[in-house]
């Protein structure tokens, strides 16, 4: 396909209107020196070289290997691309990398349009922009491709043509709001007509899509609002907490109130219970007297441990080697935090669980907690769990 693509944009009526549609996609694309794109279905990278001429950081993705080789020695043209053999369907990419997706005349020829577009999605960060650009189905070209299709040409058999309707259908179930549509190719495919059209071809794509042989539209992935990340976090803190052991079985800690609860109950704390009195219990808790104890306490601890009550961590320079990771159980934010700083400074893997002593309790769901007691003085009590 490569090939047949290199002679067409070679021919006056490819040259012309290339440049229609290219023209068209970077208007779509918007600013994009600096960021990150990703072209899908690059074919011989001829627009991906364009996009890095313009400053982009390119990555041009193809299945076919020939067309990412004629991708490759446009190296020598002076322009870096990012080059990766792979399909739409299932890109080797990680989720939010890259600020547009771009895909042109692609689309037709992959069998899970929507799995494909499900990708691109998740391959944008949010607030990024996806540009596909397609054959209109309603054009002449369209119908001209289908006539060779019906005559055995191999590579148009295999492609679907679809309407502005239908592209826009995909976009929306693939969670991104389109945001503009724009025609292009207004023209027969001829040369002469080409030359004789090209210079209204622009004008006629802003105002109508009808009859168009190209047809772009430029979708928008929502950004992620402050509303939709607190109720992640919410969705977050709500998942009981679970205890890996080191044999692969795990037990969860449940809260006999729910821990988003919890927190909301912290919101409704005084001023005194969130300022005033943090800082006081750490100060009152630093002396040095009481180390000994620390150390006696927090000796005989090893492997995963639970401290119900951690406060602002200030056991956390006595765990020992033997110690792989202490869990944190506080109601205090202002204490988790000094705890986590203090950690970190012990060199300590830790985890914090923001919740009270008294709602949480340690479900046998495949092996309890052992030795935790019903009474006593919690702030103190370091229960180890091999
Ligand atoms: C008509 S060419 C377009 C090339 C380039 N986008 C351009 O406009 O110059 C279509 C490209 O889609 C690629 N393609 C086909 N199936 C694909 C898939 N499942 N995932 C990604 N690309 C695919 C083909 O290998 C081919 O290079």
């Amino acid at each position: 396909m490569s090939d047949s693509y290199a002679r067409w944009r070679a021919s006056r009526l490819g040259r012309i209107t290339d440049a229609l549609e290219q023209e068209l996609l970077f208007d779509l694309l918007g600013p994009i020196a600096g960021k990150n794109l990703l072209d899908v279905g690059c074919g011989d990278g001829a627009i991906a070289s364009e996009l890095a001429r313009r400053g982009a950081v390119v990555t041009g993705l193809d299945p076919d290997p020939v067309a990412i080789s004629a991708a490759w020695r446009r190296g020598a043209e002076g322009v870096q691309l990012r080059l990766a053999e792979g399909k739409a369907e299932s890109l080797p990419v990680s989720d939010a990398t890259f600020d547009a997706v771009l895909a042109v005349a692609t689309l037709c020829f992959i069998p899970d349009a929507q799995r494909a577009i499900a990708e691109m999605v998740r391959a944008l960060r949010p607030g990024g922009r996806l540009v596909i650009g397609e054959l209109g189905r309603w054009s002449l070209w369209a119908a001209y491709r289908r006539f060779r299709a019906w005559f055995g040409h191999p590579t148009w058999r295999a492609a679907r043509f679809r309407s502005e309707t239908e592209l826009r259908h995909l976009l929306e179930a693939g969670g991104v709001d389109v945001v503009e549509t724009r025609g292009a190719i207004f023209y027969p495919p001829c040369g002469v007509a080409a030359r004789l059209l090209a210079a209204v071809d622009s004008w006629l794509g802003r105002r109508t899509s009808l009859g168009a042989a190209f047809i772009a539209l430029a979708a928008a992935k929502p950004a992620e609002t402050p509303q939709a990340a607190m109720r992640q976090k919410e969705r977050e803190i709500d998942t009981p907490p679970t205890v890996h052991h080191k044999d692969g079985a795990a037990s969860t800690i449940s809260f006999a109130e729910s821990p988003l609860r919890e927190v909301r109950r912290q919101k409704g704390l005084s001023f005194y219970e969130r300022w005033i009195l943090p800082p006081l219990l750490d100060l009152g808790m630093r002396q040095e007297q009481l180390e000994k104890y620390r150390r006696a306490a927090v000796a005989p601890a090893r492997g995963r441990v639970l401290e119900m009550g951690i406060g602002s961590g200030l056991n956390f320079p006595f765990y020992g080697e033997q110690v792989e990771a202490v869990i944190g159980l506080d109601p205090s934010p202002r204490l988790l935090a000094m705890a986590r700083r203090r950690a970190a400074d012990a060199s300590v893997r830790a985890e914090f669980i923001q919740g009270s002593v008294s709602a949480a309790k340690c479900s046998a769901s495949s092996r309890p907690f052992t030795d935790i007691p019903k009474d006593g003085d919690w702030r103190w009590r370091v229960y180890c769990h091999r």
